[in-house]
C-alpha cells in the first residue's frame, strides 16, 4: 500500500514494490460500477450519484458539514446499515425521510453516524495557558470591579467532553477559594447526542487524563474500575451539556459569553459557513470577550466585529 506522502505527490520511492491495483475509494463509483460493494447483501439498492449529491446537500445545509471524499466510503458503510434498519430500501427514501423529519431525530441520528469526535484533555495547551494567564484575571477583576460576577463560558462542539472538563478545571483553578461568589459556570453543546452522552457520564479511560497536570487528575477525578476514571461531582455540577446545532440560524442565548472555545469544528465546514457562523458567535459574545477556533482553522482576519488577536484566537471589538 502507498503511503500517504507518495500517495500525494503521486511519485514511487524509488524501489518500491508497484501498487496493486485498488478498489476505487470514491463511494460514487463504488456504488455504480460494484454495485453492493458498500454493504454486500444489503437489501438497499446502491447508491446513485444524484443520491450523492442529494445526501451531500442535506448534510451541508442542515448541518454545515462537507463530507470530504477520503471519508465518504466508511461515512456511507454506517449509513447504508442504519437505512436498512430503518426498513427503508434506498438512499432516495432516506432522503425523503431526512427532509419530512420535523422532531429533529432523523437528523440526530444521522449526525450520530458522520461526525468523528476525535478530541483530548488538555488539547492544544497554549490556549488554557493563555486564557488562565492573559484572560481569566483581568476580565474577572473588571467584572468584580463592575459588580457582576457572572461569567459566561461556552464550549461549543465539546464532543466527548474532555475539552469542556479541562475549560472547567482551567476556570476553577483561576477562582480558587472564591468560586462560591461567582455564577460561573459553563455551557457546553454539541451536535451529536452521542457524544454528549459520553461527556455526561465524565467516565474515561484512564490514560486519557494523563495529559492534565497530576495535581488537577487527583483533584478532579476518582480511580472507577481498574481502568477508568470518573469526574468528580463537583465538577460534572459546573458543566451544563446540551444538544444545539451550530447551524442554527439563531443563537437564544440571554445574556453573553464572555469567553468562546469552537475548536476543531469548523475543519468540517467550507468558508461561507464558517464566516456566517462566526458572525453568529460575534452577536453572542460580550465586548472585549475572547473566541477560541482551533489552530488548523482559518477564519481571515477581518470577520466583521473581531479582532484577530493571536493565532487562532480573536476579540470582539467594542466596550
Ligand atoms: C473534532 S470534534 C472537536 C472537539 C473539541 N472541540 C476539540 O477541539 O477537541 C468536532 C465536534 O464538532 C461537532 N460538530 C460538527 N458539526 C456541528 C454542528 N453543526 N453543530 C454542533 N456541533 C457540530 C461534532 O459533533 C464533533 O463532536
Amino acid at each position: 500500500m502507498r503511503s500517504e506522502q507518495s500517495e500525494k505527490s503521486g511519485r514511487r520511492a524509488k524501489g518500491a514494490a508497484a501498487p496493486q491495483p485498488t478498489a476505487p475509494t470514491d463511494p460514487t463509483q463504488l456504488a455504480t460500477t460494484l454495485p453492493g460493494l458498500l454493504n454486500p447483501g444489503s437489501e438497499v439498492s446502491p447508491l446513485t450519484e444524484p443520491e450523492m449529491a442529494q445526501l451531500n446537500e442535506i448534510v451541508r445545509d442542515r448541518l454545515g458539514i462537507l463530507l470530504p471524499a477520503r471519508k465518504r466510503a466508511l461515512v456511507l458503510g454506517r449509513l447504508e446499515r442504519h437505512v436498512q434498519e430503518l426498513g427503508l430500501h434506498s438512499f432516495t427514501e432516506y432522503c425523503e425521510h431526512l427532509k419530512a423529519d420535523r422532531s429533529g431525530r432523523a437528523m440526530n441520528d444521522l449526525a450520530n453516524r458522520i461526525v468523528t469526535p476525535h478530541t483530548s484533555f488538555y488539547r492544544e495547551p497554549a490556549h488554557f495557558e493563555f486564557l488562565s494567564q492573559e484572560v481569566l484575571p483581568p476580565l474577572t477583576a473588571r467584572l468584580a470591579r463592575e459588580g457582576s460576577r457572572d461569567l459566561r463560558v461556552w464550549c461549543a462542539g465539546c464532543a466527548s467532553g474532555e475539552e469542556a472538563y479541562t475549560l472547567t478545571m482551567v476556570l476553577l483553578e483561576h477562582l480558587g477559594t472564591d468560586r462560591a461568589g461567582w455564577q460561573a459556570g459553563l455551557l457546553a453543546t454539541d451536535l451529536s447526542s452521542r457524544t454528549l452522552e459520553t461527556a455526561a457520564t465524565g467516565l474515561y479511560p484512564e490514560e486519557r487524563i494523563r495529559s492534565l497536570p497530576s495535581t488537577w487528575q487527583t483533584r478532579y477525578f476518582t480511580r472507577h474500575h481498574g481502568e477508568f476514571v470518573q469526574a468528580s461531582e463537583k465538577l460534572k455540577a459546573e458543566i451544563t451539556f446540551r444538544r444545539f446545532n451550530l447551524m442554527n440560524a439563531t443563537f437564544p442565548f440571554r445574556r453573553p459569553f464572555h469567553v468562546i472555545f469552537c475548536r476543531n469544528v469548523m475543519i468540517y465546514f467550507d468558508e461561507p459557513t464558517r464566516q456566517a457562523l462566526a458572525a453568529r458567535f460575534v452577536s453572542v459574545l460580550a465586548p472585549g470577550g475572547h473566541l477560541f477556533i482551533g489552530h488548523s482553522e482559518t477564519l481571515g482576519r477581518d470577520v466583521a466585529g473581531l479582532r484577530y488577536l493571536r493565532p487562532a484566537v480573536y476579540v470582539r471589538e467594542g466596550t
